[in-house]
C-alpha cells in the first residue's frame, strides 16, 4: 500500500472506532506494518492538518479532522450507488472538467469525481475565468456515461443545478433560486455555475462532464473585480461558513439520487423541479441571444432545455443560448 493508501486506511479505522482510541498495535495490524510505520503515518496526517491525539496506554484518537476535500473525507459516510465511489483529489489544477477529459479517456466509471483545491484556470462559461481560489470553494467535475444521445447531454445541466440548489439549500437553510440556462443564486447574486460538456459522436455518448464551482466560503475581498454580473457566496449570505466536506457529500448525494431517477424516469421530473426554482417562469424577460433580442413571457423549459418565451405576437420563441434578465418593471 502506498503511504497515502496507508493514511486513507487509518482514517478509515479512526472512523470505525468512533472517536474512540485506536491502539498502535490495531493500526499497525491493520496494515500490516511497522510500529515505526505508524508512527510515521499519523505523523504525516498531522502535518496535512489532522488533530491526533496520542495516549501512552491508549493509543491514538482523531479529535479534528480538518476540511480539506479529501477524498478519504468525502467518501466517509458517502451513501450513494454511483457518485463518487470514485473520487480523484487535485491540491491544484488548471481545471477539473479538463482533468475529467483525459479521466474520462481513459476510462474511468460512471460517476467519478475530480475535486481541486483550487484552479489555476477554472473555465467558465463562454471562454470566461471561473474565480478559483484555495481553501475556500468547491470545484468539482463529476463524470457521467448516461445511455443517451447526444442531443439530450444539455439535459443534464438542469439535474446539476437542481442538485446544486438542493445542497446550497441544506447547508445554508437559505433558498437558492436557477437562472437559465446554468447558475445558481443566492438574494439574487450568483453562487454557483455550471460548465457541462461531452465526448460523444453522432450516434452516442462517451461521456459527460458535469463542471460546477460552488462559491461556499470566499470572501468579499477573494472575488475579482471585474466580474461581469453580482456573486455571493453561501457564507456571505448565511453569516457564517459551511463545512466543505460535509456540502461535497450532500452535493453527490443529491446528484446521485437525481441520476437514478433521470436514468429511470428521464428529464421531465427534473425539469418540473427546476421550473419551481426558476424566478422567471411567468415573468416577462429580455433575453439577449447576440444576434438579436427577443421579448416576452418566459413558459418553462422544453424537454432539451431550451427556454421557451412568448411573445407579444404570440409565437413561441424555443432559445437554446443567451442572457436572460427580467424586463424592467418585472
Ligand atoms: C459559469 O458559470 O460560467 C460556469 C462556471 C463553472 C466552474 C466550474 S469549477 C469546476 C469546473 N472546472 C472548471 O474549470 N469549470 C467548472
Amino acid at each position: 500500500m502506498s503511504g497515502k493508501g496507508s493514511q486513507e486506511e487509518i482514517l478509515r479505522l479512526f472512523r470505525r472506532k468512533g472517536g474512540d482510541y485506536l491502539s498502535g498495535e490495531e493500526i499497525s495490524q491493520g496494515l500490516g506494518v511497522s510500529r515505526t510505520a505508524v508512527w510515521k503515518h499519523i505523523r504525516q496526517l498531522r502535518d496535512q492538518g489532522y488533530t491526533i491525539e496520542a495516549v501512552p496506554s491508549k493509543g491514538y484518537r482523531l479529535a479534528e479532522a480538518p476540511d480539506r476535500l479529501l477524498p478519504a473525507e468525502i467518501q466517509a459516510g458517502l451513501e450513494t450507488q454511483r457518485i463518487g465511489r470514485e473520487v480523484v483529489y487535485f491540491e491544484e489544477t488548471d481545471s477539473t472538467n479538463l482533468r475529467a477529459h483525459e479521466l474520462g479517456a481513459g476510462g474511468y466509471p460512471d460517476g467519478t469525481v475530480i475535486i481541486a483545491d483550487r484552479q489555476s484556470a477554472g473555465k467558465g462559461r463562454l471562454g470566461r475565468r471561473w474565480a478559483s481560489p484555495e481553501g475556500v470553494n468547491l470545484y468539482t467535475s463529476v463524470l457521467l456515461r448516461p445511455d443517451i444521445l447526444p442531443f439530450m447531454a444539455p439535459q443534464l445541466t438542469f439535474l446539476s443545478a437542481v442538485a446544486v440548489a438542493r445542497a446550497i439549500g441544506e447547508a445554508s437553510g437559505l433558498q437558492p433560486r436557477v437562472k437559465w440556462p446554468n447558475d445558481v443564486l443566492l438574494s439574487g447574486k450568483k453562487v454557483a455555475g455550471l460548465l457541462n460538456e461531452m465526448h460523444a459522436e453522432t450516434e452516442g455518448i462517451h461521456y459527460v462532464i458535469l463542471g460546477i464551482g460552488v462559491n461556499l466560503n470566499m470572501r468579499p475581498e477573494q472575488f475579482p473585480g471585474d466580474l461581469r454580473y453580482p456573486a455571493t457566496s453561501v457564507a456571505i449570505e448565511k453569516g457564517s461558513t459551511v463545512s466543505r466536506t460535509g456540502f461535497a457529500r450532500c452535493l453527490y448525494r443529491e446528484i446521485d439520487r437525481l441520476y437514478e431517477r433521470y436514468l429511470a424516469e428521464g428529464v421531465a421530473p427534473i425539469i418540473r423541479e427546476w421550473e419551481g426554482l426558476c424566478d422567471l417562469v411567468g415573468r416577462q424577460v429580455e433575453v439577449d441571444c447576440q444576434q438579436r433580442i427577443i421579448r416576452g413571457l418566459v413558459t418553462g423549459l422544453d424537454e432539451d432545455g431550451a427556454l421557451l418565451v412568448r411573445t407579444a405576437e404570440g409565437t413561441e420563441e424555443r432559445i437554446l443560448a443567451g442572457d436572460v434578465r427580467p424586463m424592467k418593471g418585472e
